[in-house]
């Protein structure tokens, strides 16, 4: 008997994505079908969704009295397929019919009524865990971050039957705060704006609420689980994190790895594998071309795709540039965010043309290009819950070089004296995370790039690294099993 999960994501591979939450919302399901669980994905209603949806059937029709949350205009849930999932769509036009990115408007703005489009996605997830639709009922509930936070306690104060119910932290940076005075608007009784409920700090946390009610809270690396028992990255949950730390636990994130396979890529000017990397060259070729670099066989190529934001470090590696640049490295920059560190970008570029270049931007095909072309991939992060860059890198040859954080310092490993004598060495490792420490981490990168036999040393064991959903998948499903008792 197949082990039935409802998940509930806010994004979803390849349907919508804004970071990793949709990659990991997109693969698991496939590497969980491998372990005898079969998911059923809860998504918005999302333009993206809504054209992607196949075979869909209209199975609920919302009234106030169902959920208070899609009390102010027409709601219905479809049951279909989309981008090769299982999915439940929550078709709420008034609340999800907006392009672009799922959470800001054209402004650049959150939408001011965020907190009622991710209460009303957590209320039917609570709804579909008990029994909304005859014949469909999940053993357990998986509950993706702060936009499905509020679901594990719409199930505690729903005064139904419910199955156990998991919360994955993505990222502890983003609390989901609204205020106190949404908590009837978001269908929650009085009772639950205490210490023992949503509250925080004198407003509603939707990532509190799930916190504190969830059976089960998993975070994306074993090493973030610990890191967020402690005041610096705990960012003001530690002492929650602390209290249930019993029923905290890591499991490294995967990636997919039919997607993520230079051995067939499109994106790539040339296949290749880890017996016979040297194809690559090529994907150089053509990186440098389409960026603007300099045509320079030999010069050290470093990468970075990236969401650019204070979390990612990469005002430290615009500090460190003068130093990259110095040991006749090229660099090559894919992201985008913070207006100040994108001008920063292209203040670089300006300065060094031909030697820095950068996209700012979102482009999957370049992201594959970068990983298959560059010859080493910048992760300086101040925090990583996993990190998923890295592990792409590990997988198309190109060397990691990361700050010691979160999952970063749990899927590279550092090529110091031990690790090269032993022969496991995947990447390079710094901290603390400083832009000191970085152009340090620059430095020793280069002299081991000039080293021929030991760069292909490195760049073969990490392409022989498993990064695939496999091992991860076997965990949730036993942490999954162990809930419903069936382990
Ligand atoms: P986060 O979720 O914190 O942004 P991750 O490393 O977990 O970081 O996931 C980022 C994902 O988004 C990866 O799949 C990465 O390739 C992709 N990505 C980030 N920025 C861009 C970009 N500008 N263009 C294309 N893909 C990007
Ligand atoms: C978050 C984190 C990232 C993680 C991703 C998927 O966006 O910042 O480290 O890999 O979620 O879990």
């Amino acid at each position: 008997m197949p082990l039935h999960v409802l998940a509930v994501a806010s994004e979803l591979y390849p349907l919508v994505k804004t970071g990793g939450l949709a990659d990991v919302a997109g693969a698991l399901p496939g590497a969980l079908a491998a372990e005898g669980v079969a998911v059923r994905t809860l998504v918005p209603g999302y333009p993206g969704v809504m054209a992607a949806l196949d075979d869909a059937a209209i199975v609920h029709e919302f009234t106030g009295q169902d959920c208070v949350t899609l009390a102010d205009g027409p709601a219905r849930l479809l049951s279909g397929h989309a981008g090769g999932l299982d999915v439940f769509v929550l078709d709420v036009p008034h609340l999800y019919a907006r392009p672009g990115n799922p959470y800001l408007g054209g402004d650049g703005h959150d939408w001011p009524d965020n907190g009622l489009r991710f209460a009303a996605l957590s209320q039917v997830g609570a709804r579909l865990a008990t029994r909304l639709l005859a014949g469909y009922q999940p053993d357990v509930v998986h509950a993706h971050d702060w936009q499905a936070g509020l679901l594990p306690a719409y199930l505690a104060y729903g005064g139904r039957r419910a199955p156990p119910c998991v919360l994955t932290i993505h990222n502890l940076s983003f609390p989901g705060l609204f205020p106190a005075s949404k908590l009837a608007r978001f269908g929650l009784p009085l009772v639950a704006y205490s210490i023992q409920g949503v509250e925080y700090y004198g407003q509603i946390s939707f990532l509190k609420a799930g916190l504190h009610f969830a059976d089960a809270i998993t975070t994306v690396s074993p090493t973030y689980a610990v890191e967020i028992r402690g005041p610096e990255a705990g960012m003001g949950f530690d002492g929650l994190l602390r209290a249930r730390g019993d029923r905290l636990h890591g499991i490294l994130n995967g990636i997919d790895t039919a997607i993520w396979n230079p051995a067939h890529d499109a994106a790539l000017a040339a296949p290749y594998d880890a017996a016979d990397p040297s194809p690559r060259a090529l994907s150089r070729a053509a990186l440098q071309a389409r960026m603007g670099l300099d045509a320079d066989s030999s010069a050290l190529l470093f990468g970075v795709i990236s969401r650019l934001t204070g979390q990612k470090g990469l005002d430290l590696l615009l500090e460190a540039l003068p130093a990259l640049l110095a040991t006749g490295a090229q660099l090559a920059v894919l992201g985008n965010g913070d207006p100040v560190i994108e001008a920063g970008f292209r203040t670089a570029v300006a300065a060094n043309p031909g030697r820095v270049a950068c996209f700012i931007g979102y482009d999957e095909g370049l992201a594959h290009l970068l990983q298959g072309g560059v010859d080493a991939l910048l992760v300086p992060s101040r925090f990583e819950p996993c990190g998923l860059t890295q592990l792409c890198a590990l997988r198309y040859g190109a060397v990691p070089v990361v700050a010691r954080v979160g999952g970063l310092a749990d899927t590279v490993i550092d090529a110091n004296a031990a690790a090269m004598a032993r022969g496991v060495a995947t990447g390079i490792q710094f901290a603390p995370v400083t832009a000191v420490a970085l152009t340090a981490a620059i430095e020793r990168t280069a002299a081991l790039h000039a080293d021929r036999a030991a760069w292909r040393a490195i760049q073969r064991n990490g392409m022989a690294a498993d990064v695939s959903w496999a091992g991860p998948a076997r965990q949730y499903a036993a942490l999954f099993r162990s809930l419903t008792g069936a382990a």
